[in-house]
């Protein structure tokens, strides 16, 4: 099981003066249960890209397959909804699409139109709200319009949850957020892909995808330029430099260490490790200097 991009190609305003380019041969497989980063400079086609694996954006060329059925087949009407309903699409700044008078309803708007059933509906609300740690009691009555950016951020994120998508795709779902409110999110993100959920996550930030992605893509110009995991792509800092990109904070500094003579590792991303590598390889280096 598996989302699938075969030769995708993407042109907005295709035949006008003004048409670009945005995606250009992206062939890609992400498989169940993966954690997926996909980075890129903007305008990359980061956007553009996740916009086709729920059908939103249908490829100029190219095919689209959930779980094995074409999205974008017309023969295919009914089974196409269905599988299109497999994946969750969280936009950039989601709390903009808030518009219900209580967050239960923001949340339930969406299993409602499903057609189910006032009790499901509830038990979904309350599922989706407890995945994210927002406390159903206090906030289910109240104005999504009155909540911290934060809580609103997962309030709509949790109408998404509701759904129940096999997957998860989210545009730099931690834009905006403080420190705190970040890591917070991400650690519940890393919760739900340990319950199983597969999330594909487009991000900045070089070190969260170095904490938290099994697998990376790197976007440049409409093309998937390099791809692997963490560790694959951040031993190519050149690579990354010649388009726009840096490697994790901590990639920079055992780096650095490497370029004034300390024997270090520079593929360690998780500060714990990091630490005892630098100590390991000044103890090797004094070591060296009383023999
Ligand atoms: N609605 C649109 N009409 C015309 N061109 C567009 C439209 N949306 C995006 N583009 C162009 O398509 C290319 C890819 O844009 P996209 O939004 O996918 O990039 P991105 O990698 O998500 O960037 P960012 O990091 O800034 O969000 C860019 O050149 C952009 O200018
Ligand atoms: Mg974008």
């Amino acid at each position: 099981m598996s989302l699938e991009m075969k030769h995708v190609f993407y042109t907005y305003q295709e035949g006008s003066p003004t048409e670009s380019h945005a995606l250009q041969d992206i062939c890609l497989n992400i498989n169940e249960g993966e954690f997926l980063g996909i980075v890129g400079h903007t305008g990359s086609g980061k956007s553009t890209l996740i916009q086709h694996l729920n059908g939103l954006l249908k490829p100029t060329k190219g095919e689209v397959l959930i779980d094995g059925i074409n999205i974008n087949q017309k023969e295919a009407k009914a089974k196409r909804k269905e599988v299109r309903l497999k994946v969750g699409l969280v936009f950039q700044y989601p709390e903009y699409q808030l518009f219900e008078e209580t967050v239960e309803q923001d949340i339930g708007f969406g299993p409602r139109n499903l057609g189910l059933s006032d009790t499901e509906v509830q038990e979904r609300v309350k599922e989706a709200m407890a995945l994210l740690k927002l406390d159903y009691k206090t906030l289910r009555k109240q104005s999504p319009f009155d909540l911290s950016g934060g809580q609103k951020r997962k309030v709509a994120i949790a109408g998404v949850l509701a759904m129940k998508p096999k997957y998860l795709v989210l545009d730099e779902p931690t834009a905006g957020l403080d420190p705190r409110g970040r890591e917070e999110f991400l650690e519940q993100l890393a919760v739900l892909h340990r319950q199983g959920m597969t999330i594909i996550m487009v991000s900045h930030s070089m070190d969260d995808m170095a904490k938290y992605a099994q697998r990376m893509i790197v976007m440049d110009h409409g093309q998937i330029q390099l791809q692997g995991t963490p560790q694959d792509i951040f031993s190519q800092p050149e690579q990354l430099q010649q388009i726009g990109l840096d490697v994790p904070s901590l990639s920079r500094l055992l780096l650095r260490l490497k370029q004034r003579g300390l024997d270090v590792r520079t593929d360690l991303f998780d500060i714990e490790a990091v630490k005892t590598e630098i100590l390991r390889a000044m103890a090797a280096r004094e070591g060296k200097l009383t023999c």
